[in-house]
């Protein structure tokens, strides 16, 4: 058979047998699945134009942390996939353990960072500590190199796709806390931090850790962002 017959029919075989959806635990997925679909292109970009990176955040979030939470979950949950295969994976910390987590960063960093050059990252680092929480955004490898064996002539694309999908779940959550008023700034102190992430969180040995963000009040705008010319990067053809 054609390797691309066979994706085709495979993908038909996974599509008639789709899980039903799980009934949500917490009363606050289900008010955010429930919610009307009713946004318009005009909102979106502006939404699109509000998300920037903010490095000045604080700990005073404008919602709960339960609902801020919710929103992080659903953001990635309603995230593509390539085959729906939803490899993205989050680790959701908010208050001591999210400073835990910057404190972790900086033991690693003081390991690999000369003494007399450090007080920059120091710097940098308490500022990232004084937001309110972060995600660390994760791929499962399971999850890839299940597919690579079902799929064999997209084997190769997997690995490719599983960082779009991230990229795409970071943008997700990005956007959604951006909608709320509330700031992130995107890091990546990757792999330097996994195991020491790994053993702190019980992390499965499956994920592997692909960004960190941070989030909270917003304490100063971005600067202005400026634009390379149209004509650089757009083709159109009609
Ligand atoms: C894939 C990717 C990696 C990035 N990595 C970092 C990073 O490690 N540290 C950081 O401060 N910002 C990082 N950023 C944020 C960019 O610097 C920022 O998005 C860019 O300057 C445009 O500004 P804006 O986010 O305000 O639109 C990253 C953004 C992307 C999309």
């Amino acid at each position: 058979m054609h390797p691309f017959q066979q994706i085709l029919n495979s993908t038909l075989a996974r599509t008639e047998g789709q899980p039903q959806p799980a009934t949500p635990h917490n009363p606050l997925d289900l008010e955010l699945r429930t919610l009307p679909v009713s946004a318009t292109p005009e909102d979106f970009l502006a939404l699109a134009k509000a998300r920037r990176t903010i490095y000045l955040l604080g700990k005073a979030l404008p919602l709960d942390e339960e609902k801020v939470e919710a929103i992080i979950k659903e953001a990635i949950r309603q995230a593509p996939s390539a085959f729906n295969s939803q490899s993205s994976r989050a680790l959701i910390l908010m208050g001591k353990e999210h400073d835990r987590f910057w404190a972790l960063v900086r033991g690693q960093l003081r390991n690999v960072i000369p003494a007399e050059s450090f007080h920059a990252t120091s710097d940098k680092l308490d500022g990232f500590a004084a937001a309110a929480g972060s995600v660390l955004f994760f791929e499962d490898q399971e999850t890839i190199s299940h597919l690579q064996k079902q799929y064999i002539a997209y084997a190769d694309n997997f690995p490719v796709w599983s960082e779009q999908s991230s990229g795409m779940a970071q943008y997700a959550v990005w956007l959604a806390l951006a909608e709320k008023n509330i700031g992130a700034n995107l890091q990546h102190y990757n792999p330097l931090i996994d195991e020491e992430v790994r053993q702190t969180w019980a992390i499965p040995e499956s994920w592997k850790l692909r960004a960190e963000m941070n989030f909270g009040n917003i304490v100063a705008a971005a600067d202005e962002k400026t634009f390379i010319d149209d004509d650089k990067r757009f083709i159109v053809a009609r």
